[in-house]
């Protein structure tokens, strides 16, 4: 039997509450999970909702909030690894799954093809799904690049959605997940690069399943809202290097069978908004930071600030851009931080302007064709 577990913070309460209730009517699944960040609306709107889905489906719900385990900011890390030790402790499972709590096309369907492909004998099972071409920018412009770059001969960077947060782990995936001091430590928007680090790095296999229909929930505004979220992954990748990865490890990817025409349509992020960010907030300390980058990066970023301009940050200058980062980038240096986002607009712009703006088919194969490009260049 599975637990589901639905990490929380403030939510669309009719939402969640359909979602846990889809997870406790399953015929696989025993106890259902929700991990709230605080006390708020959303937790007293699920407890209140419990004895219901209880009673409805005849499954255990439990509503717990995250303990405080990991070390960076107390985020979703610890949400996600209070579950993990709940599993271990408290549950004898054999194994968990992982979804969002705020997906509108949640169905009885995610943990059928998961529990599927667990029967088939993987340790690690993720979900992934079409998304906009605009959309997952973290996912292919840090993470993906990250992994090609620092690990291109490993599964890491051939990973679909590194940074998903839908998918089952078996007992003794949890167990060396639980017992790995990195992971524990990351609790912040950094934990889904580690789970997939963690993952490829301990051998485990990984099957990853389409889920065609895609995963709808919100979307942005200007990328503002993405700062943090890009800063702590940058910096849970920039923590994993020089870390061995062992090759040929079994991953078995689902072929995608077709992309919803509204995916197709999206844009993801407020475009003119988003431009506007790259004049905006320079210091003298961002500006002397520049000295490290190649000169084009360097030129068109300090006319940015008058004007601004994102065309020379094409393919080859993010990869310059990438390893100079990995060098050099400081968390939780304000200057740093602030470049690091400047330069990943300028590189979310250019692609956009370049390859998304030419359609959805062109821009997906372009980022796929990117990460082969750069597993080649870092061999
Ligand atoms: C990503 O890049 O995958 C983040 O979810 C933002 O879209």
């Amino acid at each position: 039997m599975s637990v589901v577990v639905f990490p929380f913070r403030t939510e669309d309460h009719q939402v969640a509450i359909d979602n846990i209730t889809t997870a406790a009517g399953h015929h696989r699944v025993d106890n259902v999970v929700c991990v709230g960040f605080e006390r708020e609306a959303t937790y007293e709107a699920i407890d209140r909702a419990i004895p219901n889905i209880e009673s409805s489906t005849g499954t255990e719900v439990s509503l717990i909030l995250q303990e405080r385990i990991g070390s960076l900011r107390p985020g979703k890390g610890d949400g996600m690894n209070t579950a993990l030790r709940f599993f271990l402790q408290r549950s004898d499972s054999d194994r968990i799954h992982f979804y969002d709590t705020d997906i509108t096309s949640f169905t009885a369907e995610w943990i059928d093809k998961a529990e599927a492909a667990a029967d088939g004998g993987y340790d690690v099972v993720r979900h992934y799904f079409p998304r906009s071409s605009t959309d997952a920018m973290i996912t292919w412009m840090i993470t993906r690049t990250g992994f090609a770059i620092m690990s291109p001969e490993s599964e890491l960077p051939l990973i679909e959605q590194p940074l998903g947060g839908e998918l089952l782990f078996t007992r003794r995936a949890v167990e060396r997940l639980v017992a790995d001091e990195r992971v524990r430590a990351q609790s912040d928007w950094g934990i889904d690069t580690l789970y997939t680090f963690a993952t490829v790095h301990y051998g485990f296999s990984v099957a990853e399943t389409y889920i065609p229909r895609g995963k709808i929930h919100k979307m942005y505004g200007s990328l503002t809202d993405l700062q943090t979220m890009l800063v702590e992954c940058f910096a849970a990748i920039q923590s994993l290097r020089g870390l061995s990865m062992p090759t040929g490890t079994r991953h078995d990817v689902e072929r995608p069978a077709g992309v919803p025409p509204g995916v197709k349509q999206t844009v993801a992020y407020d475009v003119e908004e988003t431009i506007q960010l790259l004049a905006a907030d320079w210091t003298p300390g961002q500006e002397s930071l520049l000295a490290l980058f190649p000169p084009a990066v360097r030129d068109g970023m300090l006319e940015s600030r008058i004007y601004p301009r994102f065309s020379y940050m094409d393919d080859r200058a993010w990869f310059e851009t990438y390893a100079v980062l990995l060098d050099h980038f400081r968390k939780n240096d304000p200057d740093w931080e602030a470049l690091l986002f400047k330069l990943w607009i300028a590189r979310v712009l250019q692609y956009t302007i370049s390859d998304a703006l030419r359609g959805y088919d062109h821009a997906l194969a372009h980022l796929q064709e990117m990460i082969d490009r750069y597993r080649m260049l870092a061999r």
